[in-house]
């Protein structure tokens, strides 16, 4: 798709209905983000996603998809201790969840990883830039090179990720002239997320677009329908029938 220069839109889900929904509107790939622990769980970052959780969600969304590629991300602490680690769970991902490929945070620290877990066939999508798993370090959900020693590191990170094996590189919340300069500089396909419109394809969290999500959100989030809105009114119709005994009636009772 690089190649022909067609985008490549790319969402996230974390359950069955979804994975259908989108994969039935056409999506080339669907994430099963380890956001899942802050969209779905609650938690303030994605930090205190497990491995089982992750498994979990994978397979709810294997089962919704028909066509799309299903990726999966290695949640925190899965791949960062010892490359053996990295390589049991990346195939517990596959084998158990039944995704199609990987998704882990890092660059130069993380291509032995990447090109362990590639060497046993297991398809890689790197991220760079804006990594959550990271929160501590960087201070918070904050824009990354922005100066030029930043902005040098981050494209020889694109590069090792590459160079390692990965397939697909996704980069967050960078400035959008180093994604493009990135994205010319390598081949693997870059997939964008707050890193403008050059990248060779955009990722967003389904609960941002659809406005399901209350907690504060990021200026690179568009938001493309209000559900939420639609969920409360059904919540309240409900109640207030319940409440007002109007329902069940006839219709909805068995004679
Ligand atoms: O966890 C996630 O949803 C992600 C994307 C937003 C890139 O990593």
């Amino acid at each position: 798709m690089k190649a022909e220069g067609e985008k490549i839109a790319v969402l996230t889900a974390y359950d069955f209905p979804f994975a259908r929904m989108m994969d039935l509107a056409g999506i080339d790939m669907i994430l099963v983000g380890d956001s899942v622990g802050s969209v779905v769980s609650g938690y303030d970052h994605t930090l205190p996603v497990t491995m089982d959780e992750m498994i979990y969600h994978t397979r709810a969304v294997v089962r919704g998809t028909g066509s799309a590629l299903v990726v999966t991300d290695m949640p925190f602490l899965s791949y960062q201790v010892d490359v053996r680690d990295a390589r049991l769970n990346a195939g517990r991902l596959i084998k158990e969840g039944g995704a199609q490929a990987v998704k882990l945070e890092g660059g130069t620290n993380m291509a032995e990883t990447i090109r362990a877990i590639t060497a046993m066939d297991i398809p890689v999508v790197g991220h760079i830039g804006l990594t959550p798993q990271s929160i501590h370090r960087m201070g918070g959900f904050r824009v990354q090179g922005r100066h030029a020693e930043q902005a040098r590191q981050l494209l020889a990170d694109a590069r090792a990720v590459e160079e390692a094996g990965a397939f697909a590189l996704v980069m967050e919340g960078i400035p959008a002239p180093l994604a493009r300069e990135i994205t010319a500089a390598v081949e693997i396909p870059t997939i964008g997320i707050g890193a403008g419109v050059d990248c060779d394809g955009q990722v967003l969290v389904i609960h941002d677009i659809l406005g399901l999500c209350e907690k504060y959100s990021p200026k690179f989030v568009k938001q493309f329908a209000d559900v939420s809105g639609t969920i409360s009114q059904g919540i309240s119709d409900y109640i207030s029938e319940v409440k007002g005994g109007t329902f069940p009636d006839e219709e909805h009772s068995f004679k």
